[in-house]
């Protein structure tokens, strides 16, 4: 009979899991690779067909980089009739959809160290680092709403953090729950072939993009700029990063006020 092993946890964080054993006279090494787990409740399931399993995503869903699970809020509304919304108290128009069914469903599915996140217009605007940071998450449920709102009452139980994906109003959340699981998918390491792409993108450095060009080097009279055509990497470096700025003081100089960025 050999002892029993011994574990010593060498490193977690949110995705990988190290340990070490030692055991039989020797160390044995393990990792974990954990996928985030989301769970996107909608009223309307089909509007992602499709959306999940179509190139990036698609490919880090069968990598087991991440987990999407879409479901259908009304399956937790319990009378004959699937009802999922009520007449506001206090009168006004529209519906508001109402607690019992969100509740059964975000208590069904939730987990310790789960975030709850509700889309609504009047949540955090929605921005690469929420995008960075969510990616670090093990477990999220996106809640996404339909009507006038959803019962004040589902907000100050059991949503963690609400989210605006911009300053305008869509017909429901759907949309915007999978634009914030397409932006934080960006950021689990192996979801984007080459991991660099994610520095050189707009915003991440608070600068937006450089413009790019492909074959042909002419084309009806309009001429790549000879820089990108002389291979010399110093000087392409220099003239994309003076795009930047210009691009960005013209279009968004609000960005340019952020912490300064760097040249990498
Ligand atoms: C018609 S909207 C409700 C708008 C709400 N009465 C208001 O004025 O803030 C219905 C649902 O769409 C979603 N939604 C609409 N616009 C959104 C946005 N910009 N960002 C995130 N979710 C949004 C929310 O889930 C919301 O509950």
């Amino acid at each position: 009979m050999y002892p029993p092993p011994r574990c010593f946890e060498l490193q977690s964080n949110s995705r990988f899991l190290f340990v070490i054993f030692w055991h039989s006279g020797c160390f044995i090494f393990l990792s974990k690779f954990f996928a985030v787990r989301i769970d996107i409740l909608t009223l309307f399931p089909a509007m992602l067909d499709g959306f999940f399993s179509e190139s990036v995503l698609g490919r880090a869903r069968e990598a087991k980089l991440l987990e999407i699970n879409v479901r259908n809020t009304r399956d937790w509304a319990t009378d004959k009739h699937k009802t999922i919304d009520g007449r506001p108290f206090g009168g006004g128009a529209g519906m508001v959809m109402k607690c019992e069914p969100i509740f059964a469903a975000i208590e069904e599915l939730q987990a310790p160290s789960c975030r709850r996140i509700y889309l609504t217009p009047d949540g955090a605007r929605f921005t690469t680092t929420k995008a960075e940071q969510l990616s670090h998450e093990k477990r999220i449920i996106f809640l996404s709403g339909h009507y006038e709102d959803i019962d004040q009452r589902i907000r100050d139980s059991l949503i963690d953090e609400e989210i605006s994906i911009g300053d305008y109003i869509l017909t429901n959340g759907t949309l915007a729950a999978a634009v914030v699981v397409d932006a934080l998918a960006r950021f689990i390491p192996g979801v984007l072939g080459g991991e660099k792409s994610l520095t050189s993108e707009s915003f991440t450095r608070n600068l937006l993009d450089f413009p790019q060009y492909t074959r042909p080097a002419a084309f009806r009279g309009m001429s790549v700029p000879k820089v990108l055509l002389q291979g010399n990497h110093g000087e392409i470096n220099k003239w994309r990063l003076a795009r930047q700025q210009e691009k960005t003081a013209k279009v968004r100089p609000d960005l340019l006020q952020k912490e300064p960025w760097t040249q990498l």
